[in-house]
């Protein structure tokens, strides 16, 4: 276990995850060896003034090799991408950004002799035939959305060059993420970040699944975590490579709204649901993560009380909506 790499390149990086992970990484590895990037040219200021930021579009390979070359890169966390429910609304944008970026990142990897690439899958690989309960490490990969077929694609690519090239991908199937800093990007779990922002501003909101969609979730600072364990993992000790699973917690809107109430007793919630419904419908309730356990010493720390909890008195503080926790 340790940092046998130096200097990290992170694609993506002003989304959800990329957002915290930047600065938890520069914290980590030195605010200079960690190179932020993403399509968009106006980056937030925590990120623009902790350390380099550039625009790389990930679907043209030059823009992510001059990076690579002028910068030294040795290792790449890959977050760019089109998530589900954005994924549904386009199929070919989502096609282009997730398949076309992560093969361009892995041949520059093998090219450039990189010592790490990490690229997160996702539980949208999970769709027909599936154990819905603790689905197994090992199990029936038919996913019913573009962005699951990407991700699909994307891990069998990645351990193809781990056999192929020897090159250390890694990777690891995310459930929904909830967090407070960056808002997400446009899946179908986007509705568990939602409803605390509307249920501390409005008292009110009106969900987009059905109140007993139970999905497997996890809190930003274990997703962080779990990012960072794997990539300093030791290679010998990975039989898994690019689609480990790891999971938190499991809860339903109704589940996590009777949570929020404890803080914020006059909530209330009303259920619409519209097309993310198929989606989350063709996913798992729960995940069987054992092998990331095993393997690499995966361990989650929040619960949904403690995410909720955090969540309400997090955000509370950043709305300047006082509520007592
Ligand atoms: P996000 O949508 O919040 O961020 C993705 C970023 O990619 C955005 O900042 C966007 O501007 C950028 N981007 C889009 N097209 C690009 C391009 N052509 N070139 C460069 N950048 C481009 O996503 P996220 O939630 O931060 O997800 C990061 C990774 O984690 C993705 O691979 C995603 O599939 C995976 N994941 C996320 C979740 C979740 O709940 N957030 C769950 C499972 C897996
Ligand atoms: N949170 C993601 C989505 O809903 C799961 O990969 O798309």
């Amino acid at each position: 276990m340790g940092k046998d790499f130096s200097k990290i390149l992170i694609t993506g990086a002003l989304g959800q995850i990329g957002s915290e992970l930047t600065l938890a990484l520069r914290r980590r590895y030195g605010n200079e060896n960690v190179i932020a990037s993403d399509i968009r040219v106006n980056p937030p200021a925590e990120i623009a003034e902790s350390g380099p930021y550039l625009v790389i579009d990930v679907t043209k390979p030059e823009s992510i090799r001059q990076v690579i070359i002028k910068n030294d890169i040795d290792a790449i966390i890959h977050l760019a991408a089109i998530l589900s429910a954005v994924g549904e609304k386009d199929p070919h944008l989502c096609w282009n950004v997730n398949m076309n970026g992560t093969m361009n990142v892995l041949d520059l990897g093998v090219k450039y002799n990189l010592k790490r690439v990490l690229i997160p899958s996702s539980m949208a690989v999970w769709g027909k035939g599936i154990q819905k309960e603790m689905v197994p490490q090992d199990s029936v990969l038919k996913p019913t959305s573009m962005y699951g077929i990407t991700k699909v694609a994307g891990e069998r690519l990645c351990d193809y060059y781990v056999y192929k090239y020897n090159l250390d991908c890694r990777g690891l199937r995310f459930p929904g993420i909830i967090s407070y800093e960056t808002l997400p990007g446009g899946g179908t779990t986007d509705y568990a970040v939602e409803i605390f922002y509307e249920a501390l501003r409005n008292n009110y909101y009106r969900c987009f699944l059905s109140e007993d969609t139970v999905l497997p979730m996890m809190y930003m600072p274990d997703c962080i975590k779990s990012i960072i364990n794997l990539m300093e993992a030791d290679f010998e000790k990975l039989e898994h490579h690019s689609d480990f699973n790891v999971s938190a917690m499991s809860f339903s809107p109704k589940e996590l709204a009777n949570e929020i109430k404890k803080y914020i007793p006059d909530f209330v919630i009303e259920y619409s649901p519209d097309y993310r419904q198929a989606i989350a419908d063709s996913w798992p309730r729960s995940i069987d993560d054992s092998c990331a356990r095993k393997e690499w010493g995966w361990q989650p720390d929040y619960d949904l009380q403690s995410m909720t909890y955090d969540m309400i008195k997090q955000l509370s503080k950043k709305l300047n909506i006082p509520i007592l926790v």
